[in-house]
């Protein structure tokens, strides 16, 4: 796989404008690089709550706002970086080995997250500090 792909980054979906309302996509292995093995929605988050906080040893990710805005934060030996999400049309792709987090949620927001793999809890570090003993490794 490209190297592009080995740090998180912000990935333009398509967009296909239309005066009957816009359409966006995702194929597997086409706008992302990985397969779609699951997807999961964060929804109905009450204000100033804030999910994830952990880190996955496998899992790649994309995050979608696809209603609403959030702010992702990840965090690793390179340091914090924050990403806002408010367009249907942008999906952050998230690498293995990233501490994530997500806040800020807007009312009526909706995460939408495609995943490589199975929900497996063994593939989630969920301590900051062994996340940390584990990237020394
Ligand atoms: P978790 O990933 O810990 O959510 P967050 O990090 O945002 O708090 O998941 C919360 C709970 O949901 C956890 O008990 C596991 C369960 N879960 C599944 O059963 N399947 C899934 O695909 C996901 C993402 C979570």
């Amino acid at each position: 796989m490209n190297n592009i792909y080995l740090k998180e980054h912000l990935i333009k979906l398509p967009k296909i404008e239309d005066p009957r309302g816009n359409l966006s996509f995702i194929e597997e292995l086409n706008q992302i690089p990985f397969k779609i093995t699951r997807v999961y929605w964060i929804y109905d988050v009450p204000g100033g709550q804030s999910r994830g906080g952990h880190a996955f040893k496998e899992q790649q990710e994309l995050i979608v706002a696809l209603s609403g805005s959030f702010d992702v934060i990840l965090d690793d030996n390179l340091g914090k970086r924050e990403y806002s999400l408010n367009r249907s049309y942008y999906g952050l792709y998230v690498p293995n080995l990233i501490w994530r987090s997500m806040e800020n949620f807007s009312t009526n927001s909706l995460c939408l997250i495609l995943a490589s793999t199975h929900y497996d809890e063994k593939d989630y570090i969920r301590d900051y500090h062994e996340f940390l003993r584990f990237l020394a490794k």
